[in-house]
C-alpha cells in the first residue's frame, strides 16, 4: 500500500495499449492511490470515458468546456505524480518539443512534478531516430522513462515495445513518489532458501519463500538505488532487471557475495542459508535397500562472518529467525560477525503477509517494526538502516 492516499494523473494516448489502462489504473485505486485521467482526442478511439469514469471515480480531461476551461491547470495542480501510459510516439515527440495543443499534453506541460512515460509502440517507430531524441531529451529533464517490454506486437511483430507490465509502471510510480537517499548506490540483496544435497534428487533445506528479500531489494529501487540480488531457491519469482547470480548452496552463495562485495555500498543478507550440509555427497541417487541410513552433517561456511572480516565502507546487516530469546540472539550473532546491524524476526513471521521484527543497531539501539505487509516493512527498514 505504499501509494495509499497519492494523487496519480495518468495520461492516455491514441495507441492499441491503451486497453490495458483499465487494469493499470484499477490496481492503482486498490492500492488506495487517487487516481484522474487525462485523454488525447486519438485516446477516444481507444477507451471509454465513462470506463474510465467508473474505475477511478472521477470524470476524465479529454475536451475542454465551458464548465471547465482550466482543467488542464487543475489536474496539474492536483496531481502528485504524472504518467502517460501508454505514450504513443507521437506524444512523446510533442512533450519533447513543449507543444501544448491537446488536454493531456496542456496539463502535462502545467505539471511541475515527478513525470514518468511508458512508451508502447512498433519496434521500428520507437527506433526512429527522431523518437529517439525526443526519449532522451525527456531522460535529460528528469522524466523517468519506463522501459518496453519483448514480446508478440499488436502489429504482428516480435520485439520491443510492448507496454511495460502493469506491476512494473506501478514500481516506477512508488519510486517517483519516494526520496532518493541511494541514489548511486549498489546494494547486495540475497534471498531465499540454500539447498545442501545428500544426492543428485535429494538436499536439506528450509521454508523461505524470499518475498521479504524480494521486497527488501524493492525498496531498494523504489529509494533511487540499485538492488545486486543474489537468489536461493525461492518461492517468488524475481524480476530478471533485479537478479544478477542464482546460487543453490552455501558455498556458491559465499562465492557469489564475495565476488560481488567489492563494488557494493551495503549487503542485506536475506537468504536463510543452511547452517548444515553432508559431510558427503553422493554422485548417484540413493537406493532404499538399507535399513537405516546414517549421514553425517559438517558445517556450512559462515556467509555474513566472511564478509564481516572483509568489510571497508560497506554496511552489512544480518536477518535473524529465532523462536526464544530473540533479542540477545541477535546481538550476540551480530557482535560475533561484525554486522552493523541486525533484523529479528520471531519464527511466525515466516509465510505471512504481515510483519513484526525489531532492528538492533552496532551501538546497542533498537528501533520495533510492525508493519501489514513485508513490502511495507521492506521499505522501513531500508529506509532505517540505508537512507543517511
Ligand atoms: C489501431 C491503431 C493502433 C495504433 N497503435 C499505436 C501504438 O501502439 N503506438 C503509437 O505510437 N501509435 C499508434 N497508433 C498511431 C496513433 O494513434 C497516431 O499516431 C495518433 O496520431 C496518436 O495521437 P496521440 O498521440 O495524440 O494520442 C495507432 C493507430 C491505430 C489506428
Amino acid at each position: 500500500m505504499l501509494l495509499k492516499g497519492r494523487k496519480i494523473l495518468v495520461g492516455i494516448s491514441g495507441g492499441i495499449a491503451a486497453y490495458k489502462v483499465y487494469d493499470l489504473v484499477r490496481t492503482l485505486v486498490k492500492e488506495g492511490a487517487s487516481v484522474r485521467t487525462v485523454l488525447t482526442p486519438s485516446a477516444l478511439d481507444f477507451v471509454s470515458p465513462l470506463v474510465l469514469a467508473t474505475l477511478t471515480g472521477s470524470k476524465p480531461f479529454y475536451r475542454w468546456d465551458e464548465e471547465s476551461p482550466l482543467a488542464h491547470v487543475e489536474l496539474a495542480k492536483w496531481a502528485d505524480a504524472f504518467l502517460v501510459a501508454p505514450a504513443t510516439v507521437n506524444t512523446i515527440s510533442k512533450l519533447a518539443l513543449g507543444l501544448a495543443d491537446n488536454p493531456l499534453t496542456a496539463a502535462w506541460s502545467a505539471f511541475a512534478g515527478p513525470k514518468l512515460v511508458a512508451p508502447a509502440a512498433n519496434t521500428v517507430m520507437l527506433q526512429n531516430p527522431a523518437v529517439r531524441n525526443h526519449l532522451e531529451t525527456l531522460r535529460r529533464w528528469g522524466v523517468e522513462v519506463i522501459p518496453p517490454d519483448r514480446g508478440l506486437l499488436a502489429c504482428g511483430d516480435e520485439g520491443e515495445g510492448k507496454l511495460a507490465d502493469v506491476d512494473l509502471i506501478r514500481d516506477h510510480l512508488v519510486r517517483a513518489l519516494s526520496p532518493k537517499p541511494l541514489k548511486g548506490k549498489k546494494v547486495l540483496v540475497t534471498l531465499g532458501a540454500t539447498r545442501e544435497y545428500l544426492d543428485p534428487v535429494r538436499f536439506i533445506s528450509n521454508g523461505s519463500s524470499g518475498k521479504m528479500g524480494l521486497a527488501l531489494a524493492k525498496a531498494v529501487f523504489y529509494l533511487g538505488g540499485e538492488p545486486l540480488v543474489v537468489a536461493a531457491d525461492a518461492k517468488v519469482s524475481v524480476p530478471e532487471r533485479f537478479l544478477v547470480r542464482r546460487v543453490e548452496t552455501a558455498g556458491e552463495m559465499l562465492e557469489a557475495c564475495l565476488e560481488l562485495f567489492d563494488g557494493v555500498d551495503a549487503v542485506l543478507m536475506n537468504a536463510a542459508v543452511s547452517d548444515y550440509r553432508f559431510s558427503k555427497r553422493f554422485d548417484k541417487k540413493l537406493k532404499k535397500s538399507q535399513k537405516r541410513l546414517t549421514v553425517e552433517l559438517e558445517p556450512t561456511p559462515d556467509v555474513l562472518a566472511e564478509l564481516g572480516k572483509r568489510k571497508k565502507r560497506q554496511k552489512l546487516v544480518g536477518f535473524a529467525v529465532e523462536s526464544e530469546n530473540l533479542e540477545e540472539n541477535a546481538l550476540k550473532k551480530l557482535k560475533k560477525k561484525n554486522l552493523d546491524a541486525i533484523v529479528v524476526n520471531p519464527v511466525s513471521v515466516m509465510g505471512s503477509d504481515r510483519y513484526e521484527g525489531t532492528i538492533i543497531f552496532a551501538d546497542g539501539r533498537k528501533k520495533e517494526l510492525k508493519a501489514p505487509s513485508k513490502e511495507e516493512a521492506a521499505y522501513e527498514i531500508v529506509s532505517t538502516l540505508l537512507g543517511s
